[in-house]
């Protein structure tokens, strides 16, 4: 249950996740009475400002609602934010954070002290300032709750260092992983999909089922992002995190019941059966500049000769007995030719013989943009001769649904985290599983030994992209 009288600390609060998406996300919860009652907010970062200088500063990211609605809102909202400065490795500014927070909480009439700290955090301060709040900020007999958001280190091992620090200071039960994309609607919705629609789940295997492509692209580079991103690379940034969970959700067993280690019980043990990479199953690329826009090595923060991917197509063998043989290619890319994040199911052709010419079912789910979930059908066309019509069953959300509207990914997770529901967050070894099947070729392409493939900035990737997916059985003529 949410409990009263909560302080949140936005540590970081000047930074660009905190103004673009912690700050907004709080603002939708507080304008839709969403979070506990009296709830306070302190933004916390170096950066020397006054309150009025921080208000100014997030308030052209609140957005949300209509117009007078919003502005009234906007005021409301503001007043409950505060703003104090201090460093990330000092005690004596920690101190003063308490402080403050125990003067919040003595004019307040609660029974219980609830306090979040939200890190908003580049990953070389996250065990720093986990060490700084436990010392200084944690409440012995109340609630202490500690949010983090990836870079987890850079590979199993450094994974396991860090979390092996911060576990030092803060338990499980109070650390909240953040992948923002099990916060994303279409994302929870796969558990409705499938386990409340037992026609498609039992349609979810290696008989029916073909091949699974898992897809991520962005139009744009990353332009201004360059010096962060050449450490990580496209497989850290999207295909280790965000593409993994998507796909422990659409593969693993149906968990006993929803409660979050039920959940993580079952996406761990499907992840467990995936294993290493292989070499031969990766393509990477790197993104040259075309159409005028610039190329990734034309950023000054990256390196000349960088081997730093910015796409990747990846296939993933689960060996568990319902998807044995399966390949799941996990694709994902920047400077592409547009925007989309998708699940394509691409069943097998199993009509031959009796028909000619009839495509093969394929289930897609669309997570963004457009939000939909649609299977391709054949039905016979009307008239006299046994003829098929290609058609869709459809439930794109714009068209199905009227007045609704889709949550931020950060609003849900934000909720679950001030009702300590886990279920969305990602739990120690999952965290440990997913590395273990990335890391091999992540050191072999750090090695330069897998090169890159260039492909053109707004292009649909690199050109052997087609040969990869097609050795795997995907056909792409019935693609929307
Ligand atoms: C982040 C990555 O985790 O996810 C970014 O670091 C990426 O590179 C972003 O752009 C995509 O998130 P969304 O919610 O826009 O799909």
């Amino acid at each position: 249950a949410l409990q009263d009288e909560t302080i949140i600390v936005v540590l970081g609060a000047s930074g660009d996740l905190a103004k673009k998406k912690t700050f907004p996300a709080l603002f939708n919860l507080f304008r839709l009475n969403l979070l506990p009652k009296a709830t306070r907010i302190i933004g916390y970062a170096r950066t020397k400002m006054d309150n009025k200088g921080f208000h100014e500063k997030i308030a052209d990211f609140l957005k949300e609602g209509d117009k007078s609605e919003s502005k009234k809102a906007k005021e409301e909202f503001l007043k409950v934010c505060t703003y104090l400065p201090g460093a990330y490795d000092e005690d004596e500014a920690f101190k003063n954070l308490n402080k403050e927070m125990e003067k919040i909480e003595k004019e307040g009439s609660s029974k219980t002290t609830n306090r979040l700290f939200y890190m908003a955090l580049p990953p070389n301060v996250f065990t720093v300032v986990a060490g700084g709040l436990k010392r200084n900020c944690y409440v012995e007999d109340g609630n202490n709750r500690i949010v983090i958001e990836k870079p987890f280190g850079k590979d199993l091992e450094s994974s396991r260092e860090m979390m092996g620090e911060l576990k030092k200071l803060w338990k499980e039960e109070e650390t909240f992983r953040i992948d923002h994309y099990l916060g994303k609607e279409m994302v929870k919705n796969l558990l409705m999909l499938r386990f409340a629609n037992p026609f498609v789940d039992s349609g979810l295997n290696s008989n029916l089922v073909d091949n699974v492509q898992i897809t991520f692209k962005e139009p744009f580079g990353t332009e201004g992002r360059g010096g962060y991103f050449d450490e990580f690379g496209i497989i850290r940034d999207i295909q280790q995190n965000h593409l993994s969970q998507v796909l422990s959700l659409l593969t693993m067993e149906r968990p006993v019941s929803f409660s979050a280690e039920d959940i993580r019980n079952e996406k761990t043990k499907v992840l467990r059966y995936v294993p290493p990479i292989k070499e031969e199953d990766v393509l990477i690329g790197q993104y040259a500049a075309a159409n005028g826009k610039p190329g990734y090595k034309d950023d000054d923060t990256v390196p000349k000769d960088s081997n730093c991917p910015t796409f990747a197509a990846l296939t993933l063998w689960v060996n568990s007995p319902r998807w044995q043989g399966v390949p799941f290619i996990l694709k994902a890319g920047k400077a592409l030719d547009e925007a989309k994040v998708e699940i394509r199911i691409q069943y097998k052709e199993v009509t031959k013989g009796l028909f000619k010419d009839v495509p093969r079912n394929e289930l897609v789910i669309r997570i963004q943009p457009n939000e939909s979930i649609y299977l391709k059908f054949n039905a016979k066309k009307p008239g006299l001769q046994m003829e098929s019509i290609p058609t869709e069953l459809n439930m794109t959300y714009k068209e199905r649904l009227e007045d609704f509207r889709i949550p931020e990914a950060y609003e849900a997770l934000i909720l679950d985290a001030l009702q300590g529901d886990h279920s969305n967050f990602v739990r120690d070894d999952e965290l440990d599983v997913s590395w273990a099947i990335f890391t091999p070729i992540l050191h072999a392409i750090d090695q330069g030994k897998i090169k890159n493939e260039s492909y053109e900035y707004g292009s649909r990737g690199p050109q052997s992209l087609n040969n990869f997916i097609g050795r795997y059985g995907y056909r792409r003529d019935n693609e929307s």
